[in-house]
């Protein structure tokens, strides 16, 4: 996790400014600490400091700071708790070279203990700050500092998105293996980053970094070399994206999240229509999911929970077909014959990656879908799908979520034969849900964030609806919350049922005879009831009814309703649901 900006510039206008703007940007991906070198010939300077990046700018000044250089880091932390000394950059001996990271280093004690031997002064318990000691060693054996910048790199273990910068020269060193790093080409001004969006205000001229690749940018150049030192010929890398500034600003919405979910007709409609431009590709892939042994699905969060939808769905249509939580991916004996499923809206996920690698190697063929365009899922898979969404910086997942749906169903509607055309009014539906139920999702969630515990019961295909429900008011409320199958709620969570205690029913019309008796069961203990139904009424104190004409399109209805009810359960607060604490959006440690 992380977050990671360099930029260097011919010129030092505004460069501050523009690193505090990007890193507003990543401050996703962890808000622990915030820290920021300069750099202006032979003056190199790092503030930093615990705290969000509006904290840190503001109690260290960081507008003042000057330079042509500049590193920015936004942490969630892994070695050493949040604090001003575990923040980074980090800096060698001498204070000459200056060092961000996004990883872990496995060998990081090991490295730390000879470098100490050597005389070098430690002065934080994070495992990056081996890094400029390493390439402040070799230098001192007279090496140039790319060579010791790279010899550094050899000796690590473990994943890494390094930046680095040495007094005197208006260039950033970077490193990749295993974490995302993408460089920004601008007009004398070039960025290297954990992601698009966070240098997308300056440019869309994007080159991604492949694993095991190093080198350096300079504001005008651009120098990658793979680890054996194969040169790579940057101008057959660099591509145009076609994400706007805009979509990653909250456009007058109080956060990113209800930004995004309102735009999830948007995102979805772009997905579809994304897939229709590749139909013959959605062909080759459901070709080659009819003739598997069996189809295993992996993913980590709210996409784990898309890919237990897709699996009911295939079971139901007599596949085999496997769900994996991808933290739990050892335990999956793949092999050939097998296709696995790996979605992530990141395409970052370090055991999504680490799960299909293994089963790779086993023989199985590799069908991804994310959303952030040559990600390393992507990159590593056999079939590449993507999303469209859009950049998505709200923690949670939202509009991703109905988009993963979108790729999913139609895949389904492909291998049940159902006419994918019909999915074409999921866009409406979405909208109609909103519509229609934000007022009462806001209800229900100010109501639930009174509460310590809700329980969210569904059945079928509503049962990953429900998971989905329960992890969204966890998430970015702080409310307890746990999904059952409804039916199995007999087998012990109704035994904490008793006056007022709150259960939510999904009931997508399919099952709702069967969810009726279990809504008399909550009920006749005293549960204050609430559902969130499609066609069928369900009979709940509370209850958000959406009709929709095609079966297909009823988790299009749900899905709103459930991520607004987490919404204003977090508002309810006060909190920030773009940045619940302890998360990041991106998980790329194991
Ligand atoms: C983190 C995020 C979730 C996300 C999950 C999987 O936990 O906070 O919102 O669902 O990672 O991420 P992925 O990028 O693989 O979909």
């Amino acid at each position: 996790m992380c977050g990671i900006i360099g930029i260097t510039s011919l010129t030092d206008k505004n460069l501050a400014q523009i690193t505090v703007s990007c890193l507003e940007k990543l401050e996703y991906r962890g808000y622990d600490s915030v820290g920021v070198a300069s750099l202006q010939g032979s003056i190199l300077e790092v503030r930093k400091a615990k705290g969000t990046v509006k904290e840190v700018v503001q109690k260290k000044n960081i507008l003042s700071m000057r330079g042509n250089v500049f590193l920015g880091h936004t942490r969630w932390a892994t070695h050493g708790p949040p604090s001003d000394y575990n923040a980074h950059p980090h800096t060698d001996c001498s204070n000459s070279i200056a060092v961000i990271h996004n990883g872990t280093l496995k060998n990081f004690k090991e490295l730390k203990e000879s470098l100490i031997a050597l005389g070098h002064i430690f002065r934080s318990e994070t495992d990056t700050e081996v890094i400029p000691h390493l390439i402040e060693e070799y230098r001192k054996k007279g090496f140039d500092t790319f060579t010791a910048f790279k010899k550094a790199v050899l000796d690590l273990e473990g994943s890494y998105a390094i930046l680095a910068i040495v007094k005197g020269e208006n260039r950033i060193y970077f490193a990749k293996k295993d974490n995302p790093l993408v460089i920004g080409m601008g007009e004398g001004t070039n960025f290297v980053a954990s992601d698009i969006p966070a240098f997308l205000d300056y440019t869309k001229k994007v080159v991604i970094i492949n694993d095991g690749e190093l080198g350096y940018v300079t504001p005008t150049s651009i120098y990658i070399e793979d680890l054996r030192g194969n040169v790579i010929d940057v101008t057959k890398r660099i591509r145009i994206i076609d994400w706007d500034a805009q979509a990653a600003s909250k456009e007058g919405y109080p956060h990113f999240m209800l930004k995004e979910i309102h735009e999830s007709a948007r995102a979805i409609n772009d997905t579809i229509n994304g897939l229709l431009s590749e139909t013959e590709l959605v062909e080759e892939i459901t070709e080659r999911l009819k003739g598997s042994d069996r189809i295993i699905v992996i993913a980590a969060g709210t996409s784990y929970h898309a890919g237990l939808y897709f699996t009911i769905l295939l079971n139901r249509l007599g596949y085999t077909a496997l769900p994996v939580i991808a933290s739990e991916y050892y335990n999956i004996n793949a092999k050939r014959g097998d296709s696995v499923i790996a979605i992530s809206q990141s395409g970052e996920t370090i055991d999504v990656l680490m799960g299909i690698r293994k089963m790779k190697e086993k023989g199985a063929t590799i069908i991804s879908i994310t959303n952030v365009i040559d990600s390393a899922i992507s990159r590593e898979s056999d079939y590449k799908l993507y999303m469209r969404a859009g950049p998505e910086i709200g923690v949670a997942a939202t509009k991703t979520f109905s988009s993963q749906l979108a790729v999913l169903l139609f895949l389904y509607a492909y291998l049940a034969k159902i006419d994918y055309k019909e999915l074409l009014s999921a866009p409406e539906v979405i909208k109609n849900s909103i519509s229609l139920g934000e007022g009462i999702a806001k209800k229900v969630g100010e109501e639930l964030a009174l509460q310590k515990s809700v329980y969210y019961l569904g059945r079928g295909l509503s049962l990953p609806l429900a998971m989905e429900g329960a992890l969204k008011i966890k998430e970015i409320a702080y409310v307890h919350a746990e999904a059952y199958p409804a039916g199995e709620s007999k087998h012990g969570p109704i035994a904490l049922v008793e006056k007022g205690y709150p259960v939510v029913f999904i009931n997508d019309g399919e099952l709702t005879d069967l969810l009726e008796n279990n809504l008399h069961e909550m009920k006749a203990r005293g549960a204050k009831t609430y559902a969130i139904s499609v066609n069928k009424r369900l009979g709940a104190e509370t209850e958000i009814l959406i009709k929709v004409d095609k079966d297909i399109l009823s988790p299009f209805a749900i899905s709103p309703i459930i991520q607004l009810i987490a919404y204003y359960a977090s508002t309810a607060k006060s909190l920030d649901p773009d940045r619940p604490r302890n998360l990041a959006k991106t998980v790329t440690v194991e």
